[in-house]
């Protein structure tokens, strides 16, 4: 069980300082979102975690592991996933073909093993289609596995992209804005789902979400942050009621 800790963060990019001197810490088997307006900061902390930017002061620990000593592929393999603000998938290619090539980050790749087709490769492989069906089955894409994503609608490209960040067997998933570009019946679904990845498959899962009907219904902490300060943090009902937080929405707004 790991423990996403971060403490005194800062980014800065030339004289902008997108984050400042940001802390908080997600406990295993949460949900945790990350709210705030535009250029609030968000995707800057998925960022940070991912080792995509770099960071100027602070720590970011994962279990036991020191992020910031990381690559950005070595913090996949500490069992870290994400999807994207803009959906990133193999267009041309089928739903089946996204998540099996989502496995790999997760698979030991030996060329010598392969081209022998060793045991413990075809151990890996087998898992692998393991883990595809499990997830096809979760997030109720069956009927879909043989479609090129290109032909799909928005929701459910959205749908395939969480499904092969979670084929990679992530510990924890980062996710920008999971109900982006969905219809409120899609929003419902998605808050399913998410519920089941964590109760299921038992992910912790740290959201970045506009959304508050999505956040009210799935998330079990909120942080709240407005020019890359942290404004608030608590449970949903905490930071909807926090005056800071209405006035930097309406700051934002205005
Ligand atoms: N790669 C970058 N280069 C320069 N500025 C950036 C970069 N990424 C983000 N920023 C700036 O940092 C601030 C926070 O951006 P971001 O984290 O994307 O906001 P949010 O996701 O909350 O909308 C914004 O002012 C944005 O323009
Ligand atoms: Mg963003």
């Amino acid at each position: 069980m790991s423990t996403l800790s971060v403490q005194n963060i800062s980014v800065a990019f030339g004289g902008l300082r997108a984050l400042r001197d940001v802390s908080f810490t997600v406990e295993p088997g949460q949900i945790f979102a990350i709210i705030g307006p535009n250029g609030a900061g968000k995707s800057t902390i998925f960022n940070a975690i991912s080792r995509i930017y770099d960071v100027a002061g602070g720590a970011i620990r994962f279990g036991d592991r020191d992020l910031l000593t990381l690559r950005p592929d070595q913090v996949v393999q500490s069992g870290i996933a994400r999807t994207f603000q803009n959906i990133e998938l193999f267009e041309k290619a089928t739903v089946l073909q996204n998540l099996l090539v989502g496995c790999h980050g997760r698979m030991q790749r030996n060329l010598l093993a392969e081209f022998l087709f060793l045991p413990a490769v075809r151990r890996g492989e087998l898992a692998a289609r393991r883990k595809v069906e499990e997830v096809l089955d979760l997030l109720d894409l069956q009927h879909l596995r043989s479609e090129r994503v290109a032909d799909l609608p928005y929701g459910a490209r959205k749908n395939v992209e969480l499904a092969r960040a979670l084929c990679a067997g992530p510990k924890l998933l980062l996710l920008d804005e999971p109900a982006s570009g969905l219809n409120p019946e899609e929003t419902t679904d998605m808050s399913f789902w998410l519920k089941d990845i964590k109760e299921e498959l038992g992910v912790t899962i740290l959201m970045v979400e506009h959304d508050m009907n999505l956040v009210g219904r799935t998330a079990d902490r909120v942080l709240a942050l407005a020019n890359g300060e942290v404004v608030a943090e608590g449970t949903v009902a905490q930071v909807q009621a926090d005056r800071r937080v209405q006035d930097a929405y309406l700051g934002g707004a205005a």
